[in-house]
């Protein structure tokens, strides 16, 4: 099993150019299942979950292919097995983006129901209540979810009880091909929902209000092949700005949008960071001292759960007492008792950690748990005096591009070790 080996303290500097957005990715593959024609999807980071979605769309009937570009070409002339595998959902719950698709397109689709994972429960009951309210019958039988529309999906009002991500895209892609207007209301509000509507429209379909809560679909017969470029991954981003800050660094963070990590961004300089945007880049200087400040993980545009960990870590090393507040998942403190042996000091309380600084983080053997909490690890490792080395990086092969390589890039004595 990979290791990463990481010796603290060196000041990077350069430029840290972004990746395409893994959680855009996913969806946008997904969509490619609701037309017979090719689409090529540019900037797809070449990440394991990636590669799990491309492998489930072979599964499913789809030719698949890498270009020399770097894009992926998809096409879906014929859907032959309209199913979600256990093998392939147990490893990535995101796979269940393939139901409304699936159902959309063939009438029927069977996905494995996913189990839980260390971030909490991640249910999907959310995604077959819409299913059901656009006219399918759904049961679970077996271990699987089955979808029945033998004469189509309806247009109908679906109200998401709870914001979901993947949920408000899965049925943003299902209504696309419904008989009929849906409306999604209190949808989430995600720059990667905006992404696939984006996507979807170049396809043919009619969509308003992605961005908003309340998302219309006008159902069409049929969409077509297009191209779309994925945009920036801003976890990915917001992940190397910190690895800026925390190293007292002058670095630049290139092809990415800021406006979409706002609510960080508003952070960062709240705790005293300089760092300064433009429209497609962070530059980040060096600081002395950083102070802590609260924060509180919220749907879009709040502050992000999958940036909750790397915030954490850089607050570590800031002066005074920060709350952290996870409101999105149950159990997305896993990092706090490997932060812990670097030397950090955090209680949890319920749904809160209490992080006092600043703390001198050193060097110690930790163990990754989940894609976001391996980045933080990552963080505190190259802010640490000493050696680290970060046991089960697969965590975080599934959503960072070399993000060893792109670091050594800059200056920083990380390396993959076996
Ligand atoms: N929820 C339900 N029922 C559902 C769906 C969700 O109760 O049917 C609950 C979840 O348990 C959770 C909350 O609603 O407590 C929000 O979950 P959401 O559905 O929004 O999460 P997701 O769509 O499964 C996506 C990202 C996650 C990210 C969350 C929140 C993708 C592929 N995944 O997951 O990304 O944390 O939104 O922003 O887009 C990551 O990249 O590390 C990652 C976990």
């Amino acid at each position: 099993m990979d290791k990463f080996r990481i010796l603290g303290r060196e000041p990077l500097s350069g430029t840290l150019a972004v990746s395409g957005s893994k959680n855009s990715s996913l969806p946008a593959i997904a969509a490619c299942l609701l037309t017979e024609e090719p689409v090529i999807l540019h900037r797809v980071p070449r990440v394991r979950d990636i590669d799990t979605m491309l492998k489930l769309l072979e599964y499913n009937g789809a030719t698949v292919k890498r270009l020399a570009s770097g894009a992926v070409r998809i096409e879906a002339r014929k859907i032959s097995n309209p199913e979600a595998p256990y093998e392939i959902v147990k490893t990535m719950r995101a796979s269940s983006l393939v139901l409304g698709p699936l159902a959309a397109r063939t009438g029927t689709a069977r996905v494995s129901v996913p189990g839980g994972c260390s971030i909490g429960a991640r249910p999907i009951n959310l995604h077959i209540n819409g299913l059901e309210h656009l006219g399918a019958t759904v049961h679970q039988e077996y271990g699987y979810i089955e979808a029945a529309a033998p004469d189509g999906l309806r247009g109908n009002t679906v109200h998401f009880e709870r914001i979901t991500v993947t949920g408000t895209e899965d049925l943003m892609m299902a209504a696309t091909l419904a008989r009929g207007v849906t409306v999604l209301d209190n949808a989430a509000r995600e720059p990667e929902v905006v992404d696939l509507a984006g996507l979807l429209i170049k396809m043919g379909a009619k969509i308003t209000g992605a961005g908003t809560s309340r998302i219309e679909i006008e159902g069409v017969a049929k969409l077509h092949g297009t191209e779309h470029t994925i945009i920036p991954d801003r976890i990915e981003a917001g992940t190397l700005m910190i690895a800026g800050v925390m190293t007292n660094s002058n670095v630049t963070v290139t092809e990415c949008i800021p406006e979409h990590f706002a609510a960080l961004m508003t952070k960062m300089r709240q705790a005293g960071a300089r760092v300064e945007e433009s429209s497609t880049a962070v530059e980040v200087r060096p600081v002395t001292r950083l102070r802590s400040v609260d924060m509180t993980t919220e749907e879009h545009p709040g502050f992000a759960t999958d940036l909750q960990a790397q915030f954490m870590a850089l607050m570590t090393g800031a002066a005074g007492i920060s709350f952290i507040t996870e409101n999105i998942f149950e159990n997305r403190f896993m990092h706090v008792p490997e932060l812990a042996r670097m030397g950090a000091n955090i209680r949890i309380e319920g749904r809160q950690a209490i992080v006092a600084g600043p703390a001198e983080l050193t060097g110690a053997q930790v163990m990754c748990s989940d894609l976001r909490a391996s980045a933080s690890l990552v963080l505190a490792a190259l802010a640490a005096r000493g050696e680290s080395i970060l046991d089960r990086v697969y965590h975080m092969d599934r959503g960072y591009e070399h993000i060893e390589e792109k670091l050594a890039g800059v200056g920083a004595r990380i390396e993959r070790i076996g």
